[in-house]
């Protein structure tokens, strides 16, 4: 029976917790299932927008959102507060892997509960060393680590390509190439971002 705030059986588990948010239906064994909707059977039923989460500082080394944080933070504040909360519950090195509609497919537009586009650009802001290194070079980007006190460094970042512009490179009807043309001028050629990221704490 896993313990819904330590996500583990018995004593031991702090930064252990493996947590698996906004589940749905696709389950993980060994973490603890979160959603907001019980329909799905979560391990715990919590909204994600209901701050503080119900973890401890350092408690997690490892967060999935797959597919979930597209749907989270309508509001600039709202956001923050949930990258926030991610960065608290998180142990320093801990990973969080987070898979989100690539912003120019069909399937981010045609849900009305994807409240805000999510790309590896964006998600780097939240590297304080990338802040403070654009910051000396008079870049105007947001500094969003520094706004948030959070770190967060990109390990990889995958961009998955549409099946049917997959299928046309296997058949070797168009070349790599020929698919990053097509990628810059329509719609439907990315599919999703699959990013993991590492979080940086001080020892
Ligand atoms: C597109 S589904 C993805 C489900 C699952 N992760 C998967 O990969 O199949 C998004 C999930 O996020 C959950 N969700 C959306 N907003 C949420 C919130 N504020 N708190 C908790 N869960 C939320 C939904 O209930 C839904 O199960």
């Amino acid at each position: 029976m896993i313990d819904p705030v330590s996500g583990g059986s018995g004593e031991g588990t702090a930064g252990k917790l493996r947590l698996n948010l906004g589940c749905g239906l696709r389950r993980e064994p060994g973490f603890l299932n979160v959603d907001k909707f019980g329909e799905c059977e979560p391990d715990l039923v919590w909204d994600l927008e209901r701050l503080p989460w119900p973890w401890p500082d350092n408690s997690a080394v490892e967060i999935r959102l797959i597919h979930v944080l597209e749907h989270l933070g309508r509001t600039t504040e709202s956001f923050f507060g949930i990258m926030k909360e991610l960065y608290r519950v998180c142990a320093g090195g801990a990973t969080v892997v987070i898979h989100v509609p690539h912003f120019r497919h069909d399937d981010f537009f045609n849900d009305p509960t994807h409240v805000r586009v999510i790309t590896p650009t964006m998600l780097g802001l939240f590297d304080r060393d990338q802040n403070l290194d654009l910051q000396a070079r008079g870049g105007a980007n947001s500094p969003l680590a520094l706004y948030t006190g959070t770190h967060f460094k990109m390990a990889s970042a995958l961009t998955i390509v549409d099946k049917r512009w997959k299928d046309r490179v296997d058949r070797g009807e168009i070349s790599w190439d020929q698919l990053r043309d097509a990628y810059e001028k329509f719609n439907n050629v990315a599919a999703e971002f699959h990013m993991v990221l590492s979080v940086v704490k001080p020892s």
